[in-house]
């Protein structure tokens, strides 16, 4: 289990500080493969680093199985880092050694024997399906495979965290879904916790249990995965969501809605509806159409996979007198599994 208490990391470079991450207190649970997201300088890497003591927080603990990593002795640190993997967005391999010497290189600084370590990196091959590519120089792969041999190496001493900070990012989709398989595989088979900083919102929703949102330097959010993209609590999650997908209404659609609803004294709202699993949301909107003296318009739907379970989302418009409007809100709202006001205004 990692346990963040009340961290705070300052950077101060002569004049200047930045307080990198602020109080931020959470728990990551064994086995789970949880997602850090948020703006670019939020903390999370500073955040991350704090887990195997590559920083060192100003205040408060993170704990490492019950241990205080930022108390320990430079010896001890060294023997729970050892347990700690990470891999990174640019691989981060030797260029002149081999595989098989990439992934060996920390044992080797441990001080394991010839046979161990042969041993030990045959089994890590192994479960990062290379076995074919032990001898060949970085040079030779391609990223995919350059990625898995910095997990490889990442596992190698008998790993039980894997620290990864973008570690697609350098990826084409198809190759980003193998390395994702492989995650979950590691989790899954051999219940190592995965900790994953990504600003592919994609990446969370195929394969994180829980996931954090950060910025500048704060806690802004945590939840389960599929509750955190359908459910956001905070405008900033809200703002992030929005911004990662590849739809945004069209500012034509929104003038249009504006236009035809300038009769004095009408309200109009464009509305985000999303509905979890597979449960229709039609008979809602139909419902809600004919219970109140209200105008609907659908607007755009679409059905995604968030950990594999099918969530839909619709936009509508919808107008007439406020207090009609805002009833129908509510009962669309009370029938939905979340719903949310992008737009709205009394004429
Ligand atoms: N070694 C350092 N010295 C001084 N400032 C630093 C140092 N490392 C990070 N910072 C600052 O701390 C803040 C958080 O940086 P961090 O790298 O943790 O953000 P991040 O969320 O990982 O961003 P990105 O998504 O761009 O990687 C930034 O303002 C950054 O400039
Ligand atoms: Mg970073």
């Amino acid at each position: 289990m990692i346990e963040f208490k009340h961290v705070s990391v300052e950077f101060n470079n002569g004049k200047n500080s930045v307080r990198a991450v602020n109080d931020v207190s959470f728990t990551i649970p064994d086995g789970e493969i949880f997602g850090i997201v948020g703006s670019s300088g939020a903390g999370k890497s500073t955040l991350m680093r704090t887990i195997n003591g590559l920083e060192k927080p100003d205040k408060g603990e993170v704990l490492v199985d019950g241990k205080v990593v930022n108390q320990l002795s430079k010896g001890e640190l060294r023997i729970v880092r050892g347990h700690i993997g990470m891999i990174f967005q640019h691989f981060n391999l030797i260029t002149s050694r081999t595989v098989a010497e990439n992934i060996a290189f920390p044992l080797k600084v441990a001080g394991k024997s010839k046979a161990e370590i042969n041993k030990s990196v045959d089994n890590v091959l192994a479960m990062v399906d290379l076995e074919d590519k032990k001898n060949e120089y970085p040079e030779k792969l391609s990223g995919g495979q350059k990625q898995r041999v910095g997990i490889a190496r990442a596992l190698v001493n008998n790993t039980k965290v894997l620290l990864c900070d973008e570690p697609t990012s350098a990826l084409d989709p198809e190759t980003t879904n193998s390395i994702l398989e492989l995650l979950r595989k590691l989790s899954s088979e051999f219940g190592i916790t995965v900790v994953i900083i990504t600003h592919e919102l994609s990446v969370v929703k195929s394969i994180c249990t829980h996931a954090a949102v950060m910025d500048n330097g704060d806690l802004i959010e945590i939840n389960d995965t599929y509750k955190l993209f359908t459910a956001p609590q905070q405008s900033f999650t809200r703002k992030l969501i929005a911004s990662n997908e590849d739809f945004t209404l069209p500012e034509s659609v929104i003038e249009e809605v504006k236009t035809s609803n300038q009769k004095a004294g009408n309200y109009w709202a464009i509305l985000k509806l999303v509905y979890a699993g597979d449960s229709a949301s039609d008979p809602v909107i139909a419902n809600a159409a004919k219970k109140f003296d209200v105008g609907i318009n659908v607007i755009h739907g679409k059905i995604e996979y968030i950990k594999q379970i099918p969530t839909g989302e619709l936009h509508i418009s919808i107008f007439g007198k406020h207090e009609e409007v805002k009833a129908a809100m509510d009962f669309i709202g009370n029938n939905v599994f979340h719903l949310e006001v992008l737009y709205e205004q009394q004429i």
